[in-house]
Formats: structure tokens, C-alpha cells, sequence
């Protein structure tokens, strides 16, 4: 499984990458604002920023609606770098627009997924990645974790390529179980990658083991 991260924060993606651990990136509109990256020429700046730091598949998001206005944006993100992958959500116009993209080499993340049909459509139009949002799904009180491994079966039975991307991860648990179920992808924000690393019996060994190495010091 491979894992992204998902955030705009640049400190936050540096500290990710040097783990060693990162595959990629994802951004949204939302994360953009949360830094503060306003206007165009900041926006495009800042995704050339992440390419810099991360050699991997970096989402960036169209905000256009409309088939011509999500094509003109996409051409415009994919020209950044080679590993800008258009992010597309799941409208009729967007779902038209991934396929002119796959089309015409441009690979494509289908976002805002909440059901399998969704991810249907998505395949079908040829994305590379589908992004479920298992935390929201989570807090309307459905399992975002279960529509993960119906979305896995069904690429799996049908022989569809595009990657299960576990977006609005919440919980190092929701890693844990995507990669149970077969997800291609996680997309996490820093925190939850990190608490992968914690285990209070690793403190409590790793505490007397450098207790008695003072010993034979
Ligand atoms: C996916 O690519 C989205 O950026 C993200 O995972 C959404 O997460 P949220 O539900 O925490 O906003």
C-alpha cells in the first residue's frame, strides 16, 4: 500500500518525507486555503514547491464545474511537472472530463467518492486513482472502511486498473484496516502516520534497554 499525505502544510510533507515512507501527496481546495496560498500564481507556485520536495504523485484540484473549465485548469496543472495528477470530482462533467484526460495522457484522481457506483464511473472513464472519503462517511454513520473493500472486490472481479485511494483518513486504526481490505492508497494528514510509530511497550523497552546499557558503559 502506498502511502500519501494529505496536506498542503510544507514543513508537514518535508517531515513525512524524510521518513522515507512517502509516496505522494494530495491537496484540496481547503488545505490550500488552510495555509493561506491565495491567488493563482501562489497556487501554481505552491504546487511546483511540492513536487520539489516529493518524488511521487502529487494531486492537484480543479475548481471549474463545467467540462471546458475543468479540461483548460487540468491542462494547466499537468503542465506544472510530470507528477501532477489532476484532481476531478465525481460530477457528470468531471466524469466526461477524466475520460478526455485519459484520453489524451493527463492522469486523473477522481475525488468526492461515496459510493461504489461512484467508483464505477470513475474506473470506467479510465482514472488512475478513485478517492473515497472514508471519514466522512464515518461521521454520517455509515463504514467508510467496509466501502473500501466493496470498491477493492469490485475493481478486483472486473479487472479495472484505477488505484483505491482511502482519503479523509482520521485515525492511525483507519490506516491499519484500509490495508486489511486491500486499499491501493492511503492519503493521511502527519498525525495519524505518526501514531503508527507508538506502542507504550516500545517506550517501556526501549526505556530499560537504554537503562541497563548505561551499565556496561
Ligand atoms: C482527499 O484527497 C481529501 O483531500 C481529504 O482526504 C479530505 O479529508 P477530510 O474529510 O478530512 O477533509
Amino acid at each position: 500500500m502506498k502511502f500519501f499525505i494529505d496536506t498542503a502544510n510544507l514543513d508537514q510533507i518535508r517531515e513525512a518525507n524524510d521518513m522515507g515512507i512517502l509516496d505522494g501527496v494530495t491537496t484540496n481546495p481547503s488545505l490550500m486555503a488552510k495555509e493561506g496560498i491565495k491567488g493563482h500564481d501562489a497556487i501554481m507556485k505552491h504546487y511546483v514547491d511540492i513536487c520539489e520536495i516529493v518524488d511521487g504523485d502529487i494531486s492537484a484540484e480543479v475548481v471549474s464545474t463545467d467540462f471546458e473549465g475543468i479540461i483548460e485548469e487540468g491542462k494547466k496543472l499537468a503542465a506544472l511537472h510530470k507528477n501532477i495528477i489532476v484532481k476531478v470530482p465525481m460530477i457528470k462533467e468531471g466524469v466526461k472530463a477524466i475520460k478526455w484526460f485519459t484520453d489524451n495522457g493527463i492522469k486523473t484522481n477522481c475525488t468526492l467518492v461515496f459510493s461504489a457506483g461512484q467508483a464505477i464511473l470513475a474506473a470506467k472513464a479510465g482514472a488512475k486513482y478513485v478517492s473515497p472519503f472514508i471519514g466522512r462517511i464515518d461521521d454520517s454513520g455509515w463504514d467508510g472502511v467496509q466501502l473500501i473493500e466493496q470498491i477493492a472486490h469490485i475493481y478486483n472481479v472486473q479487472g479495472f486498473k484505477t488505484e483505491v485511494l482511502a482519503a479523509s483518513i482520521r485515525s492511525a486504526n483507519h490506516i491499519i484496516r484500509c490495508a486489511e481490505v486491500g486499499a491501493d492508497v492511503c492519503t493521511c494528514p502527519l498525525e495519524p502516520i505518526l501514531a503508527l510509530l507508538k506502542h507504550p511497550l516500545t517506550d517501556i523497552g526501549l526505556a530499560k534497554f537504554l537503562e541497563d546499557a548505561k551499565k556496561f558503559q
